[in-house]
């Protein structure tokens, strides 16, 4: 069969090089890819989010014979792709633009998990700022102001200050720095804990969780400095034990999945959940509609059983007949950036030392911000590379993979030095 994925990214990778290793797959795409995936799929230049995007996909879709498209990030799906898709009889993997609102809305996440009792953060929705100021005058610090729209990761500030929290506000509903996606804002409880992320295949009825990840958002060691896209991520999360993963399922899964079929919607595709371990258990922080990045990049490897295989499942709605397999050992990976990211940095830089790092065992190089040129791979993007690497244990994972990530240079290269370190300390 034919496959086309929809992206640019170290998550795009990651899913064409799973897809590569499935029999069923003759032919990949990419739409538009980076100079990695180039090398395992035929990258097609459509800009995603341009004028007529969908109808470009389309035509690219019916003119090659595609029989199925994986989506990636989550503006397409929030915007309707797959509706678009589905009412052309082409088949699409994500789920529809109702169900997407899980993500694309904030406040329509918050509604619905108060409506069907899964545990999340107490919150309130404001489209006044003034009443906004009023209710976190009441509530006090620390609190957490959300925009509700899509922002690309960037519209959430946890404050511990009134100051900051105004400010924050302000930015956010005033100056309307994220424009329509501020009109409203969710401002919530401050939760302690241990963050994780729980990815789930879903079928509209049954849905088989992955391994546990962790991601690194922050752009410092120890967790300081400015939000990013994500740093580096491990696989497994210690803190997920037996116990929690059987109350991640029965409290947040389970009522998430019927919640929506009562609703009317059947969600197929990825659901994301993004959570904190509190002292009262797991609480939902957030909800995506699609693979993580880069969780995906610690999650894929560990992945045993043909991923195309499962998405096919999931689109035929008999994934209760599939086992899912993993293997037991554990995955970091290490985001290589550009100096100066999530702020100012320069492109074109070349990058020296992929093919060394290419040909070493058990470690994946997944390009993100990459391009060809003069038969050169030059930087394109903030973040440029996830180093990922499988082990027995997570100990000889960090230590491979750093092993790795020294035999890379380019010109003001930049990577935490501390990815997974959370896991060892909590684990051992
Ligand atoms: P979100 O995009 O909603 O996942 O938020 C981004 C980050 O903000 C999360 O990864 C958390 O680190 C933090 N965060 C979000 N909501 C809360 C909360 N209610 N309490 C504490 N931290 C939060
Ligand atoms: N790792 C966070 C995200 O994919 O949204």
């Amino acid at each position: 069969m034919k496959v086309l994925v929809v992206g640019s990214g170290g998550r795009e990778h990651a899913l064409c090089w799973k897809i590569r290793c499935s029999n069923r797959v003759k032919d990949l795409y990419a739409v538009p890819g980076n100079a990695g995936i180039s090398k395992i799929a035929k990258c097609i230049d459509i800009k995603i989010g341009s004028p007529n995007y969908f109808a470009d996909l389309a035509n690219l879709v019916k003119k090659e014979h595609i029989d199925l498209i994986i989506v990636g990030p989550e503006a397409p799906l929030v915007e309707g792709i797959s509706d678009y898709f589905a009412n052309q009889g082409l088949r699409i993997f994500g789920p529809n633009k109702r169900a997407a609102r899980l993500e694309g809305s904030k406040a329509f996440a918050k509604h619905f998990m108060k409506k069907y009792g899964i545990p999340t953060a107490d919150f309130c929705t404001f489209t006044n700022f003034g009443d906004a100021v009023e209710y976190i005058k009441k509530k006090g610090v620390p609190i957490v102001i959300k925009a509700s729209g899509l922002a690309a990761g960037k519209g959430v500030s946890v404050c511990f200050s009134l100051e900051e929290a105004i400010d924050s506000l302000r930015r956010i509903m005033v100056s309307q720095v994220f424009g329509r996606a501020g009109q409203r804002v969710v401002i919530e409880e401050y939760l302690e804990g241990d963050e994780v992320s729980i990815l789930a295949f879903v079928d509209g009825e049954t849905f088989i969780p992955m391994v546990s990840s962790t991601d690194h958002k922050r752009i410092f060691d120890q967790d300081k400095g400015p939000n990013t896209g994500g740093m580096g991520a491990y696989s497994p999360t210690p803190v997920v034990t037996r116990e929690i993963e059987r109350r991640i399922e029965e409290e947040i899964l389970y009522p998430t999945v019927k919640g929506l079929l009562d609703e009317g919607e059947r969600y197929v595709g990825v659901l994301y959940l993004g959570l904190m371990i509190t002292r009262d258990g797991p609480k939902v922080l957030e909800y995506n509609i699609r693979f993580g990045d880069p969780e995906t990049q610690v999650i894929l490897p560990r992945l045993r059983t043909d991923l195309v295989e499962i998405i096919e499942a999931c689109l035929s709605g008999s994934l209760n007949r599939l086992e899912i397999k993993w293997d037991e050992g554990a995955t970091v990976c290490v985001v290589v950036a550009s100096g100066g990211y999530p702020g100012k940095y320069e492109n074109g830089k070349e990058i020296l030392g992929l093919e060394e790092v290419g040909s070493m065992e058990n470690v994946f190089v997944f390009h993100a911000g990459t391009v060809q040129r003069n038969g050169k791979i030059v930087t394109s993007g903030g973040r440029v590379l996830g180093v990922t690497s499988s082990a027995r244990t997570m100990d000889e994972a960090v230590k491979k993979v750093y092993t790795a990530v020294d035999k890379i240079h380019f010109d003001s290269m930049y990577y935490r030095k501390d990815i997974g370190y959370k896991a060892l300390k909590i684990g051992g």
